[in-house]
């Protein structure tokens, strides 16, 4: 009996903080936020750190579109991060290898931690401006050859979101946030976007540097056609 309570309890506090898929609003706020950054780095208007000048032009950066799948998939992902265990101790559950081979994935929540009380857009918001975003803008890209590290640990963990988020390849994006209320990981989050296709292989340009958009007819079908205010191929 008090086997079966024990169960109940543990099913009833998972679920409370269970991953959710992130609505309407945050897909258009996430989306429009990782867009602009392509969008700048396609213009060649993002200014490169360390280098300079700003990250070369992009024949080909594919505009970003939200894929309720890959958002589920996100979903399933966070939710194999353990509750009673501080998200800290937890570096090695979400284990690269697990994600399909043509997908790319992003997280934050796990390396470095903040607090739960917040809105989901502030839980976006907090690893984009502290993690995602931070790197490209703090440290910058390694270059020129905007080449990919897949040894990478962490510190070089955010290096290699930074690379994922602006892969010219990539079309469409799903993400959901984990908020944990109980247990040893009470009071921190967690969130997660997976990206298809991947950007992230050894050796590959990050993107085909060359005249903005002049490559949007080119590339893997099915065919796109530059948009002009951004400079990214839909
Ligand atoms: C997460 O949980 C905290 C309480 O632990 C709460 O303050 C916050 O509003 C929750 N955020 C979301 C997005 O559920
Ligand atoms: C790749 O990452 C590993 C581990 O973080 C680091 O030791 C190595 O120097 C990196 N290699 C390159 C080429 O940046």
């Amino acid at each position: 009996m008090r086997s079966v309570l024990g169960l109940l309890l543990c099913v009833s506090a998972a679920s409370a903080q269970a991953a959710m898929a992130f609505a309407a609003a945050d897909q258009t706020t996430i989306v429009n936020t990782m867009n602009s950054l392509r969008s700048r780095m396609a213009k060649g208007t993002e200014k490169w750190v360390g280098k300079g000048r700003n990250y070369p032009q992009s024949i080909r950066t594919y505009q970003l579109s939200w894929a309720a799948g890959l958002a589920t998939a996100s979903v399933a992902r966070l939710n194999l991060l353990d509750p009673s265990q501080p998200l800290s101790a937890q570096s090695d559950v979400l284990k690269a290898s697990d994600v399909p081979f043509h997908q790319g994935e992003t997280h934050y929540g796990i390396y470095s931690t903040s607090s739960n009380a917040k809105t989901t857009a502030q839980m976006f918001g907090t690893a984009w401006n502290t993690a995602w975003y931070n790197f490209i803008k703090k440290s910058g890209l390694p270059g020129p050859g905007l080449v990919y590290n897949s040894t990478g640990v962490h510190p070089d963990k955010n290096k290699n979101f930074a690379y994922q988020i602006a892969a010219g390849q990539t079309r469409t994006i799903g993400c959901a946030y984990r908020n944990f209320t109980t247990g040893a990981a009470a009071g921190t989050f967690a969130v997660l976007c997976r990206y298809n296709a991947r950007g992230l292989f050894d050796g590959n340009p990050i993107y085909p540097e060359g005249v903005t958009c002049s490559g949007c007819a080119k590339g893997n079908p099915p065919a796109t056609v530059c948009v002009t205010a951004t400079g990214l191929c839909a």
